[in-house]
């Protein structure tokens, strides 16, 4: 069985500590579907406010972790809290919102009607749902729709709704599994203006998402699973381990290019030598070495990693 990988280590929360217990906490969390490993030795936490993004490729156990923290499957092994309480417990439900990634509504009510029924399924207190449902509607944009049915929504409109659900009750923390999949971009945008409100208010965000650029633009911290097993996780800049430069040169041979092993590690193109891990201080003295080989340097181009870049060199490593 592969390795547990945490993300980062806290102590379990004790006891009465649940006002100010993380998010989520998580130990050896394992979940089998007979013979396939699903999730193998989740442990990690996220405090309180944060926007945490869980990336992975189709299959590597994202949506098999948000089902295991709601408690809607039971895991093999291991443990988890949240907001301080074990995973299960029905009470803490009502303080956390759930945005599921196969979404579908009644289509024969109202948006407002599929609001209504989920204040009613928490439970809400009645007086607050009018305001709960207008506010949820107005935040992500479907205010003019309120009253139309569900079969006349977009594919789009239809998640939008979803996330309207998930934020009913002011949760304190909110599980979204790809909410952005049926959006355009100015649909994402929005997303990503939400979750950046809902952290602000305190309430942390679990983001499940293979779309990375979202993630980069909005999470404070980022975890890399693949096969049920978490490969990489950390902030953004702990992630992405530097620049890239690439260079066009002229008038080097392999043997003079490979002179310049000093710079780290290179990719060859002919003319267009990137070196993958060079600090960007570097670049002068490379330059230098390129002219001193009798090498012409028509351009060079530094380029920072992107989340994409590092995902797929993770995974590449990981095979
Ligand atoms: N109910 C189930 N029964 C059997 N196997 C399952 C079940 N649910 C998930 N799996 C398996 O567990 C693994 C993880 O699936 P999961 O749905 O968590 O992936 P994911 O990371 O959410 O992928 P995607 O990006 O496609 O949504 C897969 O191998 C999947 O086939
Ligand atoms: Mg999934």
């Amino acid at each position: 069985m592969a390795e547990p990988a945490s993300v980062s280590t806290a102590a379990a929360p004790t006891q009465g500590a649940a006002a100010t217990a993380p998010a989520i906490h998580t130990v050896d969390l394992s979940k089998w579907f007979g013979h396939t490993i699903a999730l193998a030795g989740l442990s990690m936490t996220v405090p309180r406010g944060e926007v945490f993004g869980f990336l992975g490729p189709n299959g590597a156990g994202k949506t098999t972790s948000v089902k295991l923290l709601l408690g809607l499957i039971k895991p093999t092994s291991g443990e988890a809290w949240l907001l301080g309480e074990r995973i299960g417990d029905l009470r803490t439900r009502r303080r956390i919102g759930y945005m599921p990634e196969l979404f579908r509504y009644q289509a024969w009510l109202s948006a407002r009607e599929v609001l209504a029924l989920h204040c009613e399924l928490a439970p809400l207190p009645r007086s607050t749902w009018k305001e709960e449902i207008s506010t949820a509607l107005d935040t992500v944009g479907l205010s003019d729709r309120a009253g139309d049915r569900v079969a006349t929504f977009s594919k789009g409109m239809q998640q939008r709704l979803g996330l309207a659900a998930a934020l009913l009750g002011k949760p304190e923390l909110v599980f979204l599994d790809e909410p952005t999949s049926a959006l355009d971009p100015v649909g994402r945008h929005d997303v990503r203006e939400i979750i950046r409100e809902l952290s602000e208010r305190g309430t942390a965000v679990f983001l499940n998402s293979h779309l990375l650029s979202e993630v980069e633009q909005v999470c404070d911290r980022v975890a890399v699973v693949d096969h049920g097993r978490v490969i990489a996780a950390g902030t953004m800049d702990e992630l992405l381990s530097g620049t890239a430069v690439r260079v066009r040169v002229g008038g080097l041979d392999d043997g003079e290019k490979s002179k310049l092993a000093a710079f780290g590690p290179r990719d060859d193109e002919g003319e267009h030598l990137t070196f993958t891990k060079l600090d960007i201080e570097r670049v002068p003295e490379l330059v230098s070495a390129i002219v001193a080989l009798g090498g012409r340097v028509y351009e060079v181009a530094p380029r920072h990693q992107t989340l994409e870049d590092r995902f797929l060199q993770l995974l590449h490593e990981d095979t």
